[in-house]
């Protein structure tokens, strides 16, 4: 049985004062035990205060992306190894913000999921079609590059303990979510594409996910959890889409 994972992507919001009161929202809401897993991704600079504020509880922390290099003259860059060191679990790969602003190609992000697993995180590896691309009728064709990519240089076997997050460009931060109907058939698609691998790897939805629509996407067969964005800033509306994953 493949465990439903709940990840809240902050992306660049935040401050010391306003982290310390979302953790603490989030965490007195979710103490206990769970069913679902759930992490939070805060920026970078606050890797090391998340993780030390959610030290003994029960959610995970994780980084917003990392470095394709292990170590060196990589100036502004972030190693897998030092996330690690901070507390970090997780490492999202490969979001569309970073392959739409910082020109990341699918084999660049290739490279970021292997480094994350060599370190001993989890890779949570981004993949999605903008609305032309879905208009277009590529979708699909898109989804399988950015995914072939990952399984060429890192092996098949290696998905398995990794985490996919399917988030349609269109849906991010757009209050569009894609139908249940619309991200199961991606989500399949990208079990079958895993072939054996395809059973244990955990397949997130992310794109507007909200405590209104969570339960319909969840009750899909291939979707396993969310990676939410803007909902993940409200300690209340974090726990009711976790609350629907259990
Ligand atoms: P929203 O939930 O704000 O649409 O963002 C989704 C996302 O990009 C998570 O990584």
């Amino acid at each position: 049985m493949r465990r439903p994972l709940i990840v809240g992507n902050w992306k660049m919001h935040g401050s010391l004062q306003a982290n310390e009161s979302l953790v603490q929202g989030v965490v007195a809401r979710w103490s206990g035990v769970h069913l679902a897993e759930v992490g939070v991704c805060p920026p970078a600079v606050y890797l090391s205060q998340v993780s030390q504020l959610l030290a003994s509880t029960n959610i995970g922390c994780g980084a917003q992306d990392v470095s394709w290099a292990e170590t060196g003259a990589y100036t502004g860059e972030i190693s897998a190894a030092m996330l690690a060191d901070v507390g970090c679990q997780y490492v999202i790969v490969g979001h569309s913000e970073r392959r739409e602003y910082h020109a990341e190609s699918s084999e660049l992000v290739a490279r970021k999921f292997i480094a994350a697993q060599s370190a001993g995180l989890t890779p949570i590896l981004c993949v999605g079609e903008t609305l032309a691309q879905r208009e277009a009728d590529e979708t699909l064709a898109v989804i399988g590059e950015q995914l072939q990519a990952a399984v060429e240089l890192a092996g098949r076997k290696a998905m398995t303990a990794a985490v996919i997050a399917y988030e349609p460009v269109w849906a991010i931060g757009t209050g569009l979510t894609a139908t249940p109907e619309q991200a199961q058939e991606v989500h399949e698609f990208i079990r079958d594409q895993l072939g054996e691998a395809g059973a244990a790897v955990r397949i997130l939805y992310g794109g507007s996910v909200k405590p209104s629509n969570a339960a319909e996407l969840f009750a899909q067969p291939d979707i396993d959890g969310a990676l939410v964005g803007g909902a993940s800033l409200n300690s209340e509306d974090f726990y009711r889409i976790c609350q629907a994953a259990e």
